[in-house]
């Protein structure tokens, strides 16, 4: 059987987006506006996991932008508490998308969803990548790697 990972499918199964955000300008919205802000863009898990600090507000915000531009679509299209940042016990960032964000997401096949946050000297920066699911009849790189173990030794 063949299977399609060349160059050019791999490239159709990736969608990117990534944002850089001045956490100053963040900072200014948080004081401007307070939970007016907050609450607009953020869920109180998010805010939970940020205790304040306007860092990993920025970073947030960037991840939301960043997801936005993976679904091929700006904030609008999208809502930013639609986008949200989880992070498991090590601290690691997950994305999880709702509402509208969730259904772009499903008409594009993109199911898989990865974030890196950073944030340093002045600046926070979110990169997104997303993965499409494996289109119907098509063999992904980890069934052909399970087949090929298979044909080494059937009995397992
Ligand atoms: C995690 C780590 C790589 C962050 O790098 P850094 O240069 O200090 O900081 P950056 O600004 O580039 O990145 C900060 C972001 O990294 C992310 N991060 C934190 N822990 C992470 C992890 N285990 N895996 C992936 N990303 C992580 C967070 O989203 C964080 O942003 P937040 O504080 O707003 O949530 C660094 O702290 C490190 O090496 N820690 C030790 C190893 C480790 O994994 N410790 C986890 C506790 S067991």
């Amino acid at each position: 059987m063949t299977h399609s990972y060349d160059g050019r499918s791999q490239a159709s199964r990736l969608s990117v987006g990534v944002d850089l955000v001045e956490i100053a300008r963040i900072g200014l919205l948080v004081e401007q506006y307070g939970e007016r802000f907050t609450a607009r863009v953020y869920t109180p898990e998010e805010l939970a996991n940020c205790r304040g600090r306007v860092a990993s507000l920025a970073a947030r915000w960037a991840a939301k932008e960043a997801a936005a531009k993976a679904l091929g679509v700006g904030m609008g299209a999208v809502s930013f508490r639609e986008i949200v940042v989880l992070q498991d016990d090590a601290g690691k960032p997950a994305l999880h998308l709702l509402g509208n964000a969730r259904q772009r997401a499903a008409a594009l096949g993109l199911a898989s969803w990865s974030v890196s946050l950073s944030h340093d000297a002045g600046l926070a920066l979110a990169f997104v990548v997303a993965l499409h699911e494996p289109l119907i009849g098509e063999q992904t790189l980890d069934s052909h790697e399970e087949e090929a173990d298979a044909r080494k030794d059937p009995d397992r």
